[in-house]
């Protein structure tokens, strides 16, 4: 580069990626609070860099885009870019890189831990013992449900679905099937899973597990009328979005015990507030939004990050771009 590309890195990500950008020249100015920058901040500190490195707390909108279109890049530290204006960024034709699959098995082993716990009614009874409840041993207490031989209803089997599924198989035997927009022909053979209709997935599901992307047509598909349809003894876990699931309906539906438990590490909104109902459920076990947290998962999605801002540098294109059409588009020139 003969003059140094400028890079806003907007949160303190693993040393790796921010290693790479240094040694591959760049010039970076990097967030030091552990707090997301405001949305006013972000815009501000933007208008003097080329690229920007930011993650899912960071509001990349429409009003933001247009005020930033001198930006050459958008990487994105995750797999989801919900939080990201994609169409709008395409317009102004800025690449977003994004960092899919390094995170498939760390987010599928919280989908499957969650999975058991739910079951095992596992936070609820950790609780217990916290309020000084832990008494005799009942014979009729404290029961949670068997997995083996059950059936798994993966939303969206994509990359982390088809290693929760995976999991689910090669541990329990449990029967795999699956609704997503196309059919999954590696899963058919793998793993033996069964394309169903949605209402068909509701009706046979024991464990529900949500993979799909938040869009306009995932969000808020779990309700009341969704909720209603599934088994009385069945299980929804969400590792996705929170958004995708409407969450005073999923209170309603295990309060009025239309299904039976939740795992969920995604949230609306998140964070969850602390008198949230679900948190004091016996058959609910809540995380904070923790699928990608492992330091090999971490150092891998920072690794990714860079390598897209660096390789779009190098050669025009990014290894994992989420809107391609955005490539060789003419750029407006640092205001
Ligand atoms: C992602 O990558 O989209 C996760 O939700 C955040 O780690």
């Amino acid at each position: 580069m003969d003059t140094p590309k400028r890079v806003l890195v907007s949160r303190q990500f693993p040393e790796i990626g921010i290693e790479l950008l240094a040694r591959a020249g760049f010039e970076l100015t990097l967030w030091q609070k552990d707090r997301p920058m405001y949305p006013s901040e972000l815009a501000d500190l933007s208008m003097n860099h080329h690229a920007l490195l930011c993650t899912l707390s960071d509001m990349i909108t429409k009003p933001f885009l247009q005020q930033c279109s001198h930006l050459e890049i958008i990487s994105q530290f995750a797999v989801g870019y919900d939080n990201i204006d994609v169409d709008e960024a395409t317009r102004l034709g800025i690449p977003i890189g994004f960092t899919p699959d390094i995170m498939s098995e760390a987010t599928a082993d919280i989908a499957f831990g969650l999975m058991i716990a739910t079951a095992r009614k596992m936070f609820f009874l950790h609780k217990t013992i916290l309020a000084g409840e832990w008494g005799y041993f009942k014979p009729r207490g404290n029961l949670g449900m068997e997995l083996r031989g059950k059936t798994l209803g993966v939303f969206g089997l994509g990359r982390i679905g088809m290693k929760m599924a995976k999991r689910c198989k090669d541990a329990y035997g449990m029967e795999i099937i699956y609704h997503n927009r196309h059919p999954n022909p590696r899963a058919e053979k793998e793993l033996n899973a069964a394309w169903v209709s949605f209402d068909t997935l509701l009706a046979q599901s024991d464990v529900l597990s949500v993979h799909c992307v938040l869009s306009a047509q995932t969000r808020g598909v779990f309700n009341w009328d969704v909720f209603k349809q599934m088994k009385p003894t069945a299980i929804f876990i969400n590792t996705a979005r929170g958004p995708i699931h409407n969450e005073p309906d999923l209170i309603e539906a295990l309060c009025s015990k239309k299904i039976w438990g939740a795992g969920l590490d995604v949230t609306d909104p998140e964070p969850m507030a602390k008198d949230n109902p679900l948190l004091s459920m016996e058959t609910v076990c809540v995380l904070p939004h923790v699928g990608s947290g492992t330091l090999e998962a971490r150092n891998g999605m920072s690794r990714l990050a860079a390598e897209n801002i660096i390789e779009f540098y190098q050669t025009g294109t990014l290894p994992h771009v989420v809107n391609p059409m955005a490539l060789g588009r003419k750029k407006n020139e640092l205001p």
